[in-house]
């Protein structure tokens, strides 16, 4: 597959169905034969959760002046085919209107050609530039060296871990804390990013 051949375009209601056969196809992968796990599923559990799909129906249709909205972003192949997606949510929390939360995939088929990278960067200039936010933050299993390798390159600070957050399959595993600040948008109060990665470090974020 050729990257610049790969179009990046917006998943409105309309595509949900086949984005949703995509994405448990993708689950399926989770912890699978010796893989990474890269969601907090048990091997039993990796499929499309009811209630994510019903999140992603409901936030796909709010505005982002208000709660609860989702933008979702799909990798699409010259044949129409889904190879990776990211999504972009709001926070629960009123005040935190300035950050969102960053989920994403690749395809099997599609990885190591820098798709995650294209994804990221399309994520990134949507929330600076068409939404005005000023920092996307994401929680990855600690296990999961690739995801955390990726968010490193695209300029995601680690800002917190909490060991044994989990329990899945007889394991215990790890969640990691990450988050980038926009850069050309407002700021933060303080003038320094740093001192509010410090700041935001002990906090636990909402799950996916
Ligand atoms: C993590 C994931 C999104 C990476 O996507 P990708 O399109 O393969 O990533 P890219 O090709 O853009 O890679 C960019 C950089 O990320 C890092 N990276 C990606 N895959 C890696 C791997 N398997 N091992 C080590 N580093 C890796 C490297 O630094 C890489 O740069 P390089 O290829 O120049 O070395 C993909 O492996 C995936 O979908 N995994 C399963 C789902 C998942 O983990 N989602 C994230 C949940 S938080």
């Amino acid at each position: 597959m050729v990257l610049d051949q790969i179009a990046i375009r917006p998943i409105e209601l309309a595509g949900f169905d086949d984005f949703a056969h995509y994405l448990n196809d993708h689950l399926a992968d989770n912890g699978a034969d010796g893989q990474v796990y890269f969601q907090p599923l048990s091997r039993q559990q990796s499929r499309l959760p009811p209630e994510l799909a019903h999140n992603f129906r409901t936030g796909l249709a709010l505005p982002l002046a208000g709660p609860g909205w989702r933008r979702l972003w799909g990798a699409f192949a010259p044949d129409g085919r889904l190879l990776g997606h990211v999504d972009l949510r709001a926070r629960p929390e009123p005040p935190a209107a300035h950050r969102c939360l960053l989920g994403m995939g690749v395809d099997r088929s599609a990885r190591r050609i820098g798709l995650g990278q294209r994804l990221i960067a399309h994520a990134c200039a949507w929330a600076r530039d068409e939404a005005g936010l000023a920092w996307i933050d994401l929680q990855v299993l600690s296990v999961n060296l690739p995801a955390i390798g990726l968010y490193q390159r695209c300029g995601f600070e680690k800002t917190g871990e909490l060991a044994d957050m989990f329990r899945l399959d007889g394991g215990s595993f790890a969640y990691t804390s990450m988050s980038k600040f926009l850069s050309g948008t407002s700021g933060c109060p303080c003038d320094d990013v740093h001192a509010c990665v410090a700041i935001l470090s002990p906090y636990v974020f909402p799950a996916y």
